[in-house]
């Protein structure tokens, strides 16, 4: 299975912010326990190159990215210390072109039709659509795919545990992202078995949510 194939396969891919690099492997196998085999974990912190290079060496059953990778300089320095994958906030065409030309998956944000056509010029099936919430959510996305028939949306910010269901049951959604099951203060006060409890939850709404479809 492809990099993108496994996203999909999962349908959660959560978002992760490290402050302390120690904390990335156990977060890894937290998150593994409940049921959930990738991760983004995100350029806010000066740890998450030793955070990506930690879990990339010492979990390889989990398949680790780097997200909000802004500049083309993250995303060597991502991609050096082992990430799999690349995620952007917005589409910055220096760090797509790059990742196209090496054969990296990467998933810009894009949530306007020209940022979309940018995408697509670039050979790109599958996009970051952030902040979901604020742009329409299943309904923003699906006015969008109406002109790009094929293309599949990662959405983040706003999705929980409570609607991740609306989002995972429409056929333009690839996965879903977000940090409801890792939280910044759950990793720092090593809440591990919550973190494990509420991916096993977000895993059994998948499923439910793909099985009726
Ligand atoms: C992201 O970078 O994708 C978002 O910060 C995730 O949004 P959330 O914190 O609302 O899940």
């Amino acid at each position: 299975m492809d990099t993108m194939e496994r996203c999909k396969a999962c349908g959660l891919v959560p978002v992760v912010v490290i402050e302390d690099a120690n904390d990335a492997v156990p977060t890894a196998r937290a998150l593994l326990a409940g049921g959930i085999d990738t991760m983004e974990i995100t350029f806010r912190t000066a740890a998450a190159k030793d955070a990506i290079r930690a879990v990339a060496q010492q979990v390889p059953e989990i398949l680790v990215g780097a997200g909000t990778v802004t500049t083309l300089k993250q995303c060597k320095e991502a991609l050096e210390a082992g990430a799999k994958f690349i995620v952007s906030p917005g589409f910055d065409p220096e760090t797509v072109d790059y990742c196209v030309e090496h054969s990296v998956p990467v998933l810009p944000g894009c949530v306007t039709p020209t940022e979309i056509m940018a995408a697509k010029k670039r050979g790109l099936n599958v996009i970051k659509f952030f902040p979901a919430n604020v742009y329409g959510g299943q309904k923003g996305m699906k006015a969008l795919s109406g002109p790009f028939p094929g293309l599949q949306f990662l959405p983040t910010g706003g999705v929980n545990g409570e609607n991740i269901q609306d989002y995972i049951r429409e056929s333009f959604i690839a996965a879903v992202g977000g940090s409801w099951v890792c939280t910044k203060a759950d990793i720092a006060a090593h809440n591990f078995d919550r973190i494990t409890a509420l991916c096993r939850q977000a895993r059994e709404a998948i499923d439910a949510a793909r099985s009726a479809k």
